[in-house]
């Protein structure tokens, strides 16, 4: 019995998923991306609990995410792809973490900077990071006249997700980048594309590494697929204490607004878990717990730091004591409701979920 919300992290289920996901890609290279303090599993515990599994590379968004996995002592390579206009990169020489750039600027940094390798990044279609196809010519030139000073380890891009017809429009665009970049005698040892969706569904798309994010927490990035579907095991488990016990009358409601009423005499419990913590307040009337064994409903709105749970009428076989613990979402084998329930309630998607839990709220390891 707890007394805090915690959300606790299965580091066994993190290392099960990186070899479940190493024997789907094999021969491609696996890494494991820990941006968004790793969807919010913890950055520095998963990505040592990935190290530990032996991945090949990590991915962060930008140079603070990676330098702060280095100074936990992160030794694994570390690929960063996004960077704030004038950022010099000395840090990445500073702390051995190869960044992905997007444009001449950012090339002509490095060169300056003395980073010794690059991942070039190639936008196809999804118009965020990356130098878009009128620019490559241009790019890769200046990437074969900078040769000895900055090599080019890899080439990257991001897809899409929308259709498998679009990632194969997104995948040809990709591979004739690769060519041009071939045609001026650079062959980047490294060519990646895919993450979880496509690097799960698309043998074509994985090409030299996969990057893992939401599969490597054990969360499905397929539809109609579950996670024990795809030999996956699902690491964050988010609890929450009862911390109150109420009894209300038929008509009586709960929370802001009384957006529920009763409809019979019933009990509540009162979970110390909100908006604040990260859970949305749209959940309310939508989503599930489990609570002494059961499935119960979230009722009324959800506040800042607080939830109501109803229980149901008295029931002598059904007792939920202050402190007994409810389970927001975990593993479904374990009969938790999931992220994906929670995701569907609120009409988001599972990367929401999980990356808007508050870093204020204490993670467990085991
Ligand atoms: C460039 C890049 N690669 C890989 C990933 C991992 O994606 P996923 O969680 O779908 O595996 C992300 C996350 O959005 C990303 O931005």
């Amino acid at each position: 019995m707890t007394q805090e919300v915690r959300v606790a992290v299965d580091t066994g289920a993190l290392r099960h998923n990186v070899e479940v996901l190493r024997r789907v890609v094999h021969p491609a290279r696996v890494m494991t991306v820990v941006k968004a303090n790793a969807y919010g599993h913890g950055a520095v515990e998963s990505a040592r609990a990935f190290e530990e599994a032996g991945v090949d590379w990590i991915g962060v968004v930008d140079l603070d995410e990676a330098v702060a996995l280095r100074r936990a002592g992160i030794s694994v390579p570390i690929l960063a792809w996004l960077h704030a206009p004038g950022e010099t990169f000395q840090r990445a020489v500073q702390f051995d973490v190869t960044p992905a750039i997007s444009d001449l600027a950012q090339l002509g940094a490095c060169a300056r900077a003395g980073v010794p390798v690059v991942h070039l990044c190639l936008d196809t279609g999804l118009s965020r990071n990356g130098a878009v196809e009128s620019e490559w010519a241009e790019f890769f030139d200046r990437a074969r006249s900078l040769r000895g000073a900055v090599e080019v380890g890899g080439v990257m891009s991001h897809l899409s997700n929308t259709s498998p017809a679009e990632d194969a429009h997104q995948l040809a665009a990709f591979l004739r980048g690769v060519r041009m970049l071939a045609d001026r005698g650079i062959t980047a040892p490294l060519q990646h594309i895919a993450a979880s969706a496509s690097g799960q569904s698309s043998s074509d798309a994985r090409l030299g590494m996969v990057r893992f994010g939401l599969s490597a927490y054990g969360l499905s990035p397929l539809a109609g697929r579950t996670p024990a579907d795809l030999g996956l095991r699902p690491a964050l488990t988010l609890t929450a204490p009862v911390i109150g016990l109420k009894r209300v009358l038929a008509g009586e409601g709960t929370s802001y607004g009384l957006t529920w009423r009763a409809e019979r005499d019933t009990r509540l419990a009162l979970l110390p878990v909100g908006y604040a913590d990260g859970i949305e307040r749209i959940a309310g009337n939508r989503a599930r717990v489990l609570l002494g064994g059961r499935l119960r409903p979230v009722v009324g709105r959800i506040a800042m730091n607080a939830l109501t749970v109803d229980l149901g009428p008295d029931d002598p076989t059904d007792a939920v004591a202050l402190g007994d613990e409810a389970v927001l979402f975990g593993d479904a084998e374990k009969g938790h409701p999931t992220v994906a329930d929670w995701a569907e309630a609120t009409g988001t998607i599972d990367y929401e979920v999980v990356a808007r839990l508050s870093a204020r709220l204490p993670r467990s390891y085991r």
